[in-house]
């Protein structure tokens, strides 16, 4: 599949001319607005069911064929849902299983969206048929662009049909034997031990919720049946429009789903960013954001993706909503090109006039027209955008990457012992990847699962958990001259989560790290062990292992509690290149002063020639390099080297970035 499906970086977003029914006079008015606001595209039919197909069997897309039509006279481009995300009243009530049931056991009555259940065959029927008719009649529409498949897929159904599905899903992946599965869930723990298939449900708070093994099987279950979902909706549009790429919007660090396990399933990534830029430390904000936007870049192997949806003002479902300073929307939209997204979209295009999000930012708001404050900040964004052709397709080649895990994460969230408390698998990645942000070095946030040979650098926070082939692809990695740097938690348990036997971390990775953990220590919050690594102290915090080296040399070592003089840093060389450990959860200061020495080690240089003032965070993508201002302040950033302003045209030795300003070079 290509890298690039437009010419031009998409501007747009959610339009659903559908609620306006009945004032289509609006339509016009929407048209004459989106070339005003330099728009190119537009995300329709989100939530159309109940209009296309207000009867069983009964279709009507003639306000649809307009929409299509009028979008293709001004030259935009449609990206055309499927409805799948909101079902019509009749549908739920002639076809009560299509609803989802609670973990209660209790069907949910109709009502908000998301409330399907995955295996409902006529669920699946329905949408395959509304889908066929879709594609049939705009599978090859001018206007279409791509296939937005739903909306936000999430959440999970615990009905028959559910708990069938899923015992018929552990019969394939234990070989039809209850022994094995069993055994890899250690039913022998409190008397468990299965002896019929039928004894095995969902994990559930009134039942069973202390079988980590049976709670990882049953998010893979869930995984796998949203794929498979998924694979149902596409397939008409994949035979009647082979070229049409598919699509579905994700949510940020979502772990209901296996997300980088559906990844692949999808012909570009694309998803839903709603920084919350009124939060205290707008940088903290930033690098929250450009961490998930990696992570998504790296889902597809570093292939473009789009970001379908942001607010060009505010939202409506936080505890209180307040307006982000103005720039902040233009500068997160710089800030999504720069780590990979070849879209600028908003959620929504018109605020509804009534119904649960009519008060969330919208580029048109209630007053309706083209001089406010947002409409002129949004029309600015798109003219801006049109002068980044350049940017659209391009890469970032990173030479080092954060492993973040889907899977991982709920392993780490399941188990029970050392700190219950203040477990953050994501922020603990985000610790790391923020000191190489900060340095401009471009960095992927990928599966554990991912080939490791073309990076020089790996880190792997927490990576508690170990499964196909991880151990040897670390450990070759290792061997062929990577550097390895891992954390507490490293390699307890296998995919089952049962512990590795022979001492931690698993197998041969003792013999990579030179050294095993033999104990851990948990720390309350507020209490920190003092850490002296070169000639400083750092404080150490919530976990502490206990090493015992066998051939890594002490490079820090705790200097408190019982275990003072015990090692806290350390490294070996094994093969070609070296494995350190971190015993200990770092601050910032410690992460920054160690991988000072690595990255320099390693010759990993800056994104941009320059040396970048607190708060200015460069992105180098293709050709083009971004350099951003994330302070409430002008900011100068001098240059080594003379760029050349990619809008201007002019030569770049030093820049006077205004609050929350930037600039695009090349
Ligand atoms: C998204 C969703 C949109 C809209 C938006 C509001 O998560 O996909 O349909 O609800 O949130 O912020």
């Amino acid at each position: 599949m290509k890298d690039k499906y437009y010419d031009h970086i998409i501007h747009g977003g959610d339009y659903n001319p559908d609620q306006w029914i009945d004032t289509k006079e609006i339509w016009d008015e929407d048209m004459r607005l989106m070339d005003l606001a330099h728009v190119n595209s537009a995300t329709v039919g989100i939530f159309s069911w109940s209009l296309t197909e207000p009867e069983e069997g009964v279709y009507d897309f003639s306000w649809l064929d307009e929409i299509m039509e009028k979008l293709a006279a001004h030259g935009k481009k449609a990206i055309l849902a499927t409805p799948s995300g909101a079902r019509p009243p009749w549908l739920a009530q002639k076809y009560p299983e299509v609803l989802r049931v609670e973990e209660t056991g209790i069907r949910n009555e109709y009502g908000v969206r998301h409330n399907h259940c995955l295996t409902s065959p006529v669920y699946r029927e329905k949408v395959r048929e509304i889908n066929r008719r879709l594609a049939e009649r705009y599978g090859k529409h001018p206007a279409l662009l791509m296939w937005h498949i739903s909306n936000e897929y999430s959440g999970e159904c615990h009905c028959e049909l559910c708990q069938k599905a899923f015992r018929a899903w552990l019969r394939e992946r234990y070989h039809n034997d209850l022994n094995e599965l069993n055994f890899k869930w250690w039913n022998g723990f409190w008397s468990h031990r299965f002896t019929d298939w039928d004894q095995i449900s969902s994990p559930k708070g009134r039942g069973e919720n202390h079988v980590p093994a049976l709670k990882l099987a049953w998010r893979r279950f869930v995984t796998d049946q949203h794929i498979s979902f998924f694979e149902n909706e596409i397939a008409p549009l994949r035979e009647l429009s082979p070229d049409v790429p598919v699509t579905t919007n994700l949510m940020r660090l979502y772990t209901g789903i296996d997300y980088q396990k559906l990844a692949p399933h999808l012909d570009i990534v694309s998803w839903d960013n709603y920084p919350d830029w009124t939060a205290p430390d707008t940088l903290d904000t930033a690098c929250e954001t450009a961490f998930v936007h990696d992570a998504f870049r790296s889902m597809k192997h570093g292939k473009p993706f789009y970001m379908m949806e942001s607010t060009p003002s505010v939202v409506n479902w936080r505890p209180v909503n307040g307006l982000p300073a103005p720039g902040l929307p233009e500068l997160a939209a710089i800030q999504a090109v720069a780590h990979g997204a070849d879209s600028v979209q908003y959620f929504q295009w018109r605020a509804s006039r009534g119904g649960h999000e009519k008060f969330h930012g919208a580029v048109v708001d209630h007053y309706g027209k083209e001089d406010t404050r947002v409409f002129k900040e949004t029309a600015a964004v798109g003219a801006m955008l049109e002068k980044l052709d350049a940017a659209v397709g391009g890469r970032t080649e990173a030479k080092a990457a954060v492993i973040c895990d889907w899977e991982n994460s709920w392993a780490v969230d399941f188990y029970c012992g050392y700190r219950r408390d203040g477990r953050d698998y994501f922020g603990a990645c985000r610790k790391w990847y923020r000191a190489l942000w900060e340095r401009g070095i471009p960095t992927d946030v990928i599966p554990m699962d991912r080939d490791l040979s073309g990076y020089d650098l790996v880190i792997a926070p927490y990576l508690y958990m170990l499964k196909n082939g991880t151990e040897d692809r670390l450990a070759s990695f290792t061997e062929n001259g990577g550097t390895l740097i891992a954390t507490p938690l490293f390699g307890l348990v296998d995919e089952y989560d049962l512990c590795y036997l022979g001492g931690f971390p698993a197998g041969r990775l003792k013999e990579v790290f030179g050294l095993r953990r033999e104990e851990t220590d948990a720390l309350p919050d507020g209490e920190t062990v003092p850490v002296e690594f070169s000639k400083k102290t750092y404080a150490a915090a919530k976990l502490c292992d206990i090493l015992i080296p066998s051939g890594a040399k002490t490079l820090g070592k705790f200097r408190g509690k019982f275990y003072a003089e015990s090692p806290a840093v350390t490294g070996n060389a094994y093969g070609r290149g070296t494995a350190y450990y971190v015993a200990f959860e770092p601050d910032a200061d410690f992460i920054g002063a160690f991988l000072t020495s690595i990255i320099s080690g390693l010759g990993f240089q800056s994104d941009v020639k320059a040396t970048l003032p607190a708060g200015v965070i460069a992105r180098k993508r293709g050709d083009l390099t971004y350099v951003m201002n994330f302070n409430n302040k002008n900011t100068q950033v001098f240059f080594y080297k003379t760029y050349t302003n990619e809008f201007t045209g002019k030569p770049v030795l030093s820049a006077l970035l205004p609050p929350y300003g930037y600039v695009v070079l090349r």
